[in-house]
């Protein structure tokens, strides 16, 4: 039996991203631990961690990146009918973080706003049911904000935390969009009940079986992108793709991935070693800066893609993949919008890596422990720098209080970044 396809052109208008200033070297992080650096820089191909502080959380993050979003791409927020944001770094068991992104971007109140949870997969569900409702018309017109925001962390001197990392990205997800034309409709998928990664209620830090994890990460991609390949043979093949973009737990994750994508395609090793080069590298810069940030991770890539080659790529097709430890994953396929290289210049995706500050191991060992003293206490004078938008703290009834600098604005005064 056949299904009738969505013809519409849907995809991502506009994205953006943010991360903390404050970033840790990973030769330091090495020498603090006894570890061989070459473990961290090639072994896992990570350089820096991005580390956030303790007046910056998911929504601090998500705010910043859409903020910027908005006045470097011309985005009308009073248009926005949607907004999700995916995110495993919850601050509160039943209010959304979407609802303070909502409030502090002064968005419409006719929207439809909620927070996506499924690990780093929360993120392309967020994605996806935004695509899925400009497709059906129910968005009469409207566009939809989506972001991906989290804090990445693992207990300090173990395995995982050197592939800890901080940052949001926000995508507004509009038909005729001027970056990536998404095929809605034509995913391949994969879902089941394993055990690789969790973070019970009561923990700051998540718990990880990281060697079963990566098997259940290249499990899902086989599963997944073979479900993509039967759906193209179906339904006729498309142009090749030319980039692939995957979620990057780590950088040398990606090498994994591509690599088994080459064994499924029947490729020799020399050739997919080729083919990563060529086709991946891009996608890895902003990863081997930042770190982990879960469900922002994949689209990360998709800026660090579009920031270095998105003229080159126009009207190329491109495929991602995106996986959640739990488990669920997604292979799809998209178009590189003509135009896409002029408004990604516009957009100058790798601000946020400019001007950061190298934290010493002890002051990012004493971010870590003072997270462990609960949330601070809201102060009525409190200013903070370098950021433009800052959690305060807590009041008296443990609601949490931000505070935003007007668009265009300086930063708030008063605080370096370490
Ligand atoms: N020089 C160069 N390379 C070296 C080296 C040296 N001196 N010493 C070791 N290496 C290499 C190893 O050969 C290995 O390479 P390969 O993977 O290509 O074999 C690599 O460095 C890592 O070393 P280990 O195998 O010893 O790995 P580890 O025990 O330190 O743990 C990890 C690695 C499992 C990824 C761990 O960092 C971890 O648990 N991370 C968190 C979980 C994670 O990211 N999982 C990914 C899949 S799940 C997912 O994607 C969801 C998510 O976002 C969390």
């Amino acid at each position: 039996m056949t299904f009738p396809e969505t013809k519409s052109l849907v995809g991502i208008d506009a994205i953006s991203f943010a991360t903390p200033r404050a970033y840790v070297d990973l030769v330091d992080l090495a020498t603090a631990r006894g570890v061989p650096p070459e473990k961290l820089t090639q072994g896992l191909g990570a350089l820096r961690m991005s580390i956030a502080d303790r007046h910056e959380d998911p929504v601090t993050l998500a705010v910043d990146a859409a903020s910027a979003m908005f006045d470097r791409a011309d985005v009308d927020p009073s248009q926005i009918g949607f907004c999700a944001v995916g995110t495993e770094s919850g601050i509160d068991h039943s209010k959304p973080v979407a609802s303070y992104v909502h409030g502090l971007l002064e968005l419409p109140s006719r929207c439809r706003v909620y927070d996506a949870k499924h690990a780093c997969f929360g993120g392309t569900a967020a994605l996806m049911a935004a695509c899925e409702w400009i497709a059906s018309g129910a968005a009469r017109g409207r566009t939809a904000l989506v972001i991906c925001s989290d804090i990445a962390r693992y207990e300090i001197g173990s395995k995982g935390e050197p592939t800890q990392g901080a940052g949001a990205v926000a995508m507004l997800i509009a038909e005729r969009p001027r970056l990536l034309e998404i095929e809605v409709g034509r995913s391949g998928g994969h879902a089941a009940d394993v055990h690789d990664f969790w973070r019970p209620l009561h923990r700051r830090d998540a718990l990880v079986d990281g060697k079963f994890s990566v098997s259940c990460y290249l499990d899902a991609l086989s599963s997944a992108f073979e479900e993509w390949s039967t759906l193209e043979r179906e339904r006729g093949r498309g142009e090749a793709l030319v980039r692939c973009a995957y979620h990057v737990p780590y950088v040398k994750m990606a090498k994994k991935a591509d690599a088994r994508r080459a064994l499924v395609e029947g490729l020799t090793v020399e050739a997919a070693e080729e083919r990563f080069r060529r086709e991946v590298g891009s996608s890895l810069v902003f990863a081997g800066e930042v770190g982990n940030i879960y469900t922002g991770s994949l689209y990360m890539a998709v800026a660090s893609m579009l920031h270095h080659e998105a003229r080159d790529l126009e009207g190329r097709r491109v495929g991602l993949f995106s996986y959640g430890s739990g488990c669920a994953a997604e292979f799809f396929a998209a178009t590189v919008a003509a135009g896409a290289g002029r408004l990604a210049r516009r957009l100058e995706l790798d601000r946020p890596l400019r001007d950061r500050v190298r934290l010493s191991i002890s002051e990012y060992e004493s971010i870590r422990r003072a997270e462990g003293e609960g949330d601070p206490v809201a102060q009525e004078s409190h200013t903070v720098a370098g950021a433009s938008t800052v959690f305060v703290g807590v009041d008296a009834v443990e609601r949490r209080v931000y505070q935003r600098a007007a668009r265009g604005s300086s930063p708030l005064e008063g605080r370096s970044a370490a």
